[in-house]
């Protein structure tokens, strides 16, 4: 049975010149990346105060560097599921869309996606502690062990935003203008707790932006969403993607 949609919202998205998809762990489950805190949760089985700081690495980066290598394997051997492959189809239809993600997986540029704004990192890049090298996943992989700066011997660590870091300037500042900018801003996969990331929704609905949810659970955000589309984002993305085609073709739009 397909899924209904709010005259509302279909009008919003129609006339939208800019629109912003921020996502979560949450689209990238059906593709068979654990979430972090959902009932099989990365965090239910693991600390992230052993595995995702700083400190943690630098005392015992063999297991920080066994357990990001497990997961560089997994998510190498996972494809984009049908909720990416639709924000790439909704990048060409509005003037303006941006993906601003917090997942690390590099799915939304494995099925095409080109404005991506990624707020935690990438897994698959690599950089050495010591003088800040770039490596690749190929070339870290193939070390054995703890691997180690070609140059200066340092330690190498996933280009990854642990607890207590930064995040990346530049992608921040991106995607504060881009929600600032946004006529209507979806929220898809995400339990949306994690700060500074989880303002960015509240900054949008802030300038004006039509706030909407996808997630098959409520979360903070829902309160303050203008529409709550309850569900898997590889069900819902493509039903709403095709509605808006559907309109566009009734109103005889580009
Ligand atoms: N479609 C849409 N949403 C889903 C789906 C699905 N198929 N499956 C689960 N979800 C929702 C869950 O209900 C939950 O609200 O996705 C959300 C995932 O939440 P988290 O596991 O907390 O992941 P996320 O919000 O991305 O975490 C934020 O926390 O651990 C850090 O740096 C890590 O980027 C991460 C940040």
């Amino acid at each position: 049975m397909s899924l209904t949609f709010s005259d509302r919202l279909i009008s919003r998205l129609t006339n939208a010149q800019s629109v912003v998809a921020f996502t979560g762990a949450g689209v990238s489950a059906e593709s068979g990346v654990p979430t972090f805190r959902g009932s099989d949760g990365i965090w239910k089985k693991f600390k992230p105060e052993e595995l995702a700081n700083f400190e943690a690495f630098m005392k015992n980066p063999e297991l920080v560097w066994e357990w990001y290598s497990a997961r560089k394997k997994i998510i190498a051997n996972i494809e984009p599921n049908r909720g990416h492959h639709t924000l790439v189809r909704m990048e060409q239809m509005f003037p303006r869309f941006a993906v601003i993600t917090q997942n690390i997986d590099n799915l939304h540029r494995r099925a095409g996606s080109t404005n991506v704004f990624e707020l935690h990192g990438n897994i698959e890049r690599n950089y050495c502690t010591k003088c800040g090298t770039p490596y690749t996943n190929e070339e870290v992989l193939t070390q054995a062990g703890v691997p180690r700066c070609l140059k200066c011997n340092g330690l190498i660590r996933p280009d990854v935003v642990w607890f207590g870091e930064m995040l990346p300037e530049d992608e921040w500042e991106q995607s504060v203008r881009a929600a600032e900018s946004a006529d209507v801003f979806l929220s898809i996969g995400t339990s949306a707790i994690v700060y500074p990331a989880a303002s960015i929704p509240l900054m949008a609905k802030h300038q004006g932006a039509y706030l909407v949810e996808i997630n098959p659970e409520p979360t903070p955000l829902t309160d303050q969403a203008d529409e709550f589309l309850m569900g898997a984002s590889g069900a819902i993305l493509p039903e709403l993607y095709a509605r808006l085609v559907a309109e566009r073709q009734l109103q005889q739009l580009p």
